[in-house]
């Protein structure tokens, strides 16, 4: 396949339907195609599905396939964790890639992997298959149906594997970096390499887009033993989905912050292994472009990736990590300036207990109320990961769905989530109270 025909049918066939249909629909390699959430669920989760979808009963396939997380988890903490995996994914899926900064015409593109790096790849694959271990998945995850087939990993950072090491490593990065940086036109920087992953039969990838900064990115197939074709499903441009098909030293450049991409088809076969390499942009510019694009980031908070005024900016600038800077003030004032509320919010985001119930002893009602930035105390202790202090919220009564801005941000369990994961002891506590996990709108 050609991308070069790609991008000339969409220069010269702008009406291509970029709404999910499932009328005859070609994309531009002369594919029968259809938009999102017909192969699986992509943005939306309850009602995605077409009563004639060309594909067959996907609805039963997907329902199968959480059934299968819900009883792998068990009960209703782990189902739930199954479920929030689940939103976690469709928010992201519809929120992220309209605000990001696309550095390619396309999204995707199909080459060969440099020879001296897939020879070591495939060296190192078949030194140390036999000492592959199961990789470990977050409680309810839903990227991989790993409850049913199980992925395992000979991991390339390993120090005890013949060849694997940050040498090895290195090698990988250097050797895959100027097709990224030529693919881009941007100077890139490495920021995550995962693998090596081994996929078994039955094996499916929930379409998704990557977590940032793994934003210009590779997958090479390092080796396969299969029946038939096992397809990389992307989304292009059109909003129409392409099956990508790699065989052993092929390597497939995704912007995976942007193009959403995943398996819904099940592996046929017996293993199929990949490796997946991450950079980002460092802003500069290895050509000129047509259109402009932010290389030097004024407001220091946010990656250039991610364009301003879009939702995506709100969502970055609430993780924890990166609190806004409204919030690194009231943590950084002197309690004596502050005024209670201001106290009671660095209270709670540090995790003070003592002066969180000082508070509730004689001004309870501050515990309800919401500072300037529209937070809670509950949200900060939330974000914050403060189990003792949430539980001395809730039984103080406070609201366990409020959300932050004014009803139109996350509730408590979303930033607990976000911030610390599905296995932190604040998520089954949510989880068990039955509380909502929703995030901002858009
Ligand atoms: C991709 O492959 C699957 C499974 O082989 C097939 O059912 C589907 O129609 C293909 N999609 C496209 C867009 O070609
Ligand atoms: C970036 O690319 C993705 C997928 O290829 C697309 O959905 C999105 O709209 C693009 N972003 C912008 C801002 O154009």
């Amino acid at each position: 396949m050609k991308l070069s025909y790609l991008l000339l049918a969409i220069a010269t066939e702008s009406s291509v339907s970029t709404t999910p249909s499932v009328d005859r629909v070609l994309n531009a390699f002369g594919q029968e195609s259809y938009g999102v959430d017909v192969s699986f669920p992509v943005h939306y989760l309850d009602v995605w599905d077409k009563e004639d979808n060309p594909l067959g009963d996907r609805q039963s396939f997907y329902d199968e396939f959480m059934d299968g997380c819900r009883e792998h988890y068990g009960g209703k903490i782990g189902s739930t964790a199954c479920d929030i995996t689940e939103e976690d994914r469709a928010a992201m899926s519809l929120r992220q890639p309209s605000s990001m900064q696309n550095y390619t015409d396309t999204g995707f593109k199909k080459v060969q992997a440099p020879k001296q790096v897939f020879d070591m790849l495939s060296d190192y694959w078949k030194k140390n298959y036999e000492r592959k271990e199961h990789e470990n998945w977050p409680k309810g995850n839903t990227y991989v149906n790993h409850w049913n087939s199980p992925t395992y990993m000979v991991n390339v950072e390993s120090g005890t594997l013949r060849g694997g090491g940050q040498n090895m490593k290195r090698k990988i990065w250097d050797g895959v970096k100027p097709i990224l940086e030529e693919w881009t036109g941007m100077e890139l920087e490495p920021s995550s390499m995962y693998g090596i992953r081994m996929y078994t039969d039955g094996a499916v990838l929930s379409p998704h887009a990557d977590r940032t900064p793994l934003i210009s990115s590779c997958i090479i197939n390092v080796a396969q033993d299969v029946d038939e074709d096992w397809p990389l499903e992307v989304y292009g441009r059109d909003g129409l989905a392409y099956n990508v098909t790699m065989q052993p030293g092929d390597m497939v450049l995704y912007e995976s912050h942007s193009l959403i991409h995943g398996r819904p088809f099940s592996l046929k076969g017996r293993y199929f292994v990949n490796i997946f390499i991450h950079f980002q942009p460092t802003g500069k510019l290895l050509r000129e472009r047509d259109t402009p694009i932010l290389t030097d980031a004024d407001d220091e908070d946010l990656p250039i990736y991610i364009l301003r005024g879009n939702p995506e900016e709100d969502h970055w600038l609430q993780q924890q990590q990166h609190p806004s800077k409204q919030h690194i003030r009231v943590r950084e004032s002197p309690a004596a300036a502050a005024t209670p509320l201001e106290q009671i919010a660095q209270a709670a985001a540090t995790g003070d207990l003592n002066t969180i119930a000082q508070f509730a002893a004689t001004e309870k009602h501050l515990l309800h109320q919401t500072d300037k930035n529209g937070w809670m105390p509950i949200h900060e202790a939330a974000r914050g990961g403060h189990m003792d202090v949430v539980k001395l919220l809730v039984d103080h009564g406070v609201d366990i769905n409020s959300r932050t801005r004014s009803g139109k941000g996350s509730t408590p369990m979303k930033l607990a989530v976000d911030s610390h994961g599905l296995e932190h002891e604040l998520v089954e506590y949510f989880s068990s109270l039955g509380a909502l996990n929703i995030g901002p709108e858009l």
